[in-house]
């Protein structure tokens, strides 16, 4: 589904990622790991086509990135960020936006269902987040970008800042779309207990490849 062949990125004379070869197949769960600055979100900033290979090429579907519109790629290449990105608005309005970029009816059950595999369905569509905890904030993000299956799903330590229990209803969810058959990369942590959950585990350091291995 998602091929990276011989991909590199410099920036400033600075080799970030060196020559990676990497296939994601349909629901694939890939937990990225690797020591702090070795390139991992760099890495997903690429799948994202938020920047762009400096050498090799990158297909979706067999299409290469350039001659794939970027807004189109990214709604079937959803990259969720670290720490939360909500409009200071309503719960309902942050949930409605994906519908309403895409010109569609807002799919109010389908919310009401999110909301609640994140834990926050005691709280109305009408609630302003802006005094939500940072957590709850964040399990609001991972909800609006949940509101349209992706067919891939890129994590950047997206849980990192939530307590076990949050952490494990989102580890849930997630899992349940990989099922779906959804692929999901994660950056996380070697020692997470999730760990296991995964079908692989991709090791980077210094821009590379270091390992990879099987989980199951
Ligand atoms: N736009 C940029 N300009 C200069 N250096 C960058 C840029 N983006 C990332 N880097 C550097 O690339 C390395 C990898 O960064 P990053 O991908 O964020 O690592 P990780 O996510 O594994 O911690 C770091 O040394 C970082 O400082
Ligand atoms: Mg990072």
């Amino acid at each position: 589904m998602l091929e990276m062949r011989n991909v590199s990125y410099e920036v400033d004379n600075q080799r970030i990622i060196k020559g990676i070869d990497l296939k994601v197949s349909e629901g694939d769960t890939i937990a990225i790991v690797g020591p702090s600055g070795s390139g991992k979100s760099t890495l997903f900033r690429l799948m994202n086509h938020l920047i762009s290979p400096t050498d090799g090429t990158i297909t979706f579907e067999g299409k290469r990135y350039e001659d794939i519109q970027p807004e189109q790629l990214r709604r079937s290449i959803s990259y969720l960020l670290q720490e939360s990105d909500l409009f200071d608005k309503t719960i309902g309005e942050n949930l409605a936006f994906p519908s309403v970029i895409r010109g569609e009816t807002f799919d109010k059950s389908r919310a009401s269902s999110l909301l609640d595999a994140v834990g926050l369905g005691h709280y109305e569509f009408d609630k302003r987040v802006e005094h939500l905890s940072g957590g709850e904030r964040q399990r609001i993000t991972i909800a609006r970008q949940l509101m349209y299956k992706p067919k891939v799903l890129l994590l950047d330590e997206a849980t990192s800042a939530l307590d076990t229990a949050n952490r494990d209803k989102i580890e849930r969810l997630i899992f349940d779309l990989a099922d779906e058959g959804v692929a999901m990369l994660w950056i996380t942590h070697s020692n997470d207990q999730s760990i296991r959950h995964f079908k692989r585990r991709i090791q980077i350091v210094d821009g590379q490849i270091d390992k990879e291995e099987s989980l199951r």
